[in-house]
Formats: C-alpha cells, sequence, structure tokens
C-alpha cells in the first residue's frame, strides 16, 4: 500500500514538511477572534495552524487528521509548548458535528477526498459554524493535473472556483485562485493549482 510522503515526516518531531509557520490567512484574520472562541482545525496535520493559535492564547481550539502519527506528534509539541490543543484521529468523511464552532480551518486537505464528501462535509461545517463566524478553506484544483507526489490521493480536486458556489449565501470576503511552485525531499519540483477562500456566515 502506498503511504503518503508526509507520514515519515509526522514520525519525527523535529521535520516539518509543510513548515511551521501559520498559513498567512489565518494569521491575517485571527484579530477578529475572541481567545474563547471554538475553532476547528479540519487535517491539521502536525499542526502548525492549530499549535500557532493555542501558542497566541486561544484555548478552545479542536483539530483532527486521519492520520495517526501526525495527532500524536501534535500532542506531543503541544506539550512541549505547554498548550492545550485537543486533537484527535478522524476522517473527514465520517465526522459529524457535535458543536457550533466560530472558526472552521481547512488547509490543503480537502481534495484528498471525494469532491462528494468535502462538499458534503462544507455544508456540514456551515450549518455548525455560528453566525458571524468565519471558514478559511485551501484546497487544490484541477488546473494543474496532480503532482506524482500526490497523484494517488488527490482523489477530490476541485474545479477552479468550485467553492466560491458552496458559499454563495455566505459573505465572501476573500477569494484567490492561484498556481504555486512546491518542492518536498525526494520529488522534483513541481505546480499545484489552488484556491482559498475566506468566507462569513451572515444569517
Ligand atoms: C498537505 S497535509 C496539510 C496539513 C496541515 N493542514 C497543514 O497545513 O500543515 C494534508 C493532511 O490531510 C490529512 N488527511 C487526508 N485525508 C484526510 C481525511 N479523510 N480526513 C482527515 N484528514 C485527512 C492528511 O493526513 C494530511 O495530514
Amino acid at each position: 500500500m502506498n503511504i503518503p510522503f508526509w507520514e515519515e515526516s509526522y514520525k519525527v518531531d523535529d521535520v516539518f514538511t509543510f513548515g511551521i509557520e501559520p498559513n498567512e490567512t489565518l494569521v491575517e484574520f485571527e484579530k477578529f477572534f475572541h481567545k474563547s472562541d471554538k475553532i476547528l482545525d479540519v487535517g491539521c496535520g502536525d499542526g502548525k495552524n492549530s499549535l500557532y493559535l493555542a501558542k497566541k492564547g486561544f484555548t478552545a481550539v479542536d483539530a483532527f487528521d486521519i492520520s495517526e502519527n501526525a495527532i500524536n506528534k501534535l500532542l506531543r509539541l503541544a506539550r512541549q509548548a505547554d498548550v492545550n490543543i485537543n486533537a484527535w484521529v478522524d476522517n473527514l468523511c465520517d465526522f459529524r458535528f457535535e458543536k457550533e464552532y466560530k472558526l472552521v480551518i481547512s488547509f490543503g486537505t480537502l481534495h484528498f477526498v471525494k469532491k462528494e464528501n468535502w462538499r458534503k462535509f462544507i455544508k456540514d461545517a456551515k450549518e455548525n459554524t455560528a453566525i458571524g463566524g468565519l471558514h478559511i478553506i485551501q484546497l487544490f484544483t484541477d488546473k494543474v493535473p496532480a503532482s506524482p507526489d500526490i497523484a494517488p490521493y488527490a482523489i477530490g480536486m476541485a474545479s477552479d472556483e468550485e467553492i466560491k458556489e458552496l458559499y454563495s449565501d455566505w459573505n465572501i470576503i476573500q477569494f484567490k485562485s492561484y498556481i504555486f511552485e512546491d518542492e518536498h525531499p525526494g520529488v522534483p519540483k513541481h505546480l499545484h493549482a489552488s484556491n482559498k477562500i475566506v468566507a462569513q456566515r451572515i444569517r
């Protein structure tokens, strides 16, 4: 069975395949939230965004990922930093919301499940977001074919701008469609096409 390239780095605490800096859009919008607001990080990986929020004093950060290695690492890093993150192993295709969130974030994850699954996830997440709350979602689109490192797993790449239509009843504060160059150990430089949306529930 194929194992995604990021799993090796999830086993160790000093290698970060996806970097250690939080996503810049999260940094841009964090000021709109109270430290006690409920936040959900979907496909959190080894947790650069959740850890950033917890270290900034956010006290109600939930985070899940399908990778046990990722969650174990995130919990170790949270312990070392003396911050609290409620992190658990879960599959976003099966996830059932049990609380209402003020902020839902997901970076680089949704395209790893079938389109019907991530579209359903977004629908559920919208219903379980407080009025005034935000979603910040970044996912890959098929404007550029999946690079060999992710091709076996990227089974649900979005069409360009598809995600906008899912938020047509929310206020779309920011939308970006862009192509960027990426590189990982053992994989030649390659391109990804991406959409990133920041949307606010207005009613
Ligand atoms: C490219 S990584 C991004 C990690 C993190 N969001 C970040 O920005 O560093 C994608 C993550 O999605 C997770 N993932 C893939 N399929 C998933 C699923 N069905 N449910 C939850 N997480 C999933 C992977 O385990 C991986 O950690």
